[in-house]
């Protein structure tokens, strides 16, 4: 994986080997995706109209799927904001450390499945939006 990958959210497309039993696709850290993985969580049973995140990680690189179902994902740099639509589950975004991140638009029964590089730690998050914004303009983050 070319290492300019790392400093940009990027989707990447992951293997699907099709079956008529039924698709399959894997990941596996440093190949598909320019990290080693560490941690994986999901996120389910999300109400209509609910959003997840809003924080941003300090050093955790992260690939976000939707295992099943759909969402966006919106990704603040500091001053540019772009967004994402997940819909695929051989696709992941991946995210750098340093970006804001909001989920939205949760589909109904949609998994939203995150492959971290790092060990849960609250000292990890940016919470707050105004200090987000002070360490990216003090280059911080
Ligand atoms: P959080 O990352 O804020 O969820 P989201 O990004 O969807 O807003 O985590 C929500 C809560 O779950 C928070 O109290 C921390 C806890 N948590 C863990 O204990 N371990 C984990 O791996 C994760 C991702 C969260």
């Amino acid at each position: 994986m070319n290492d300019s990958r790392l400093n940009r959210p990027i989707i990447i497309d992951l293997p699907k080997i099709c079956d008529p039993r039924g698709n399959l696709t894997f990941v596996e850290g440093g190949a598909q995706v320019p990290f080693e993985i560490r941690r994986a969580y999901w996120i389910y049973d999300v109400p209509g109209g609910e959003s997840r995140g809003s924080h941003a990680h300090i050093s955790s690189h992260s690939l976000i799927v939707a295992a099943s179902g759909s969402f966006d994902v919106e990704l603040d740099d500091g001053q540019q904001v772009s967004r994402f639509s997940l819909n695929r589950s051989y696709k992941g975004l991946y995210v750098p450390p340093g970006y804001w991140r909001t989920l939205d638009n949760f589909s109904s029964g949609s998994v939203c499945m995150v492959l971290t590089s790092t060990d849960f730690s609250e000292a990890d998050y940016v919470r707050d939006y105004d200090l987000f914004l002070k360490m990216k303009a003090d280059h911080a983050l």
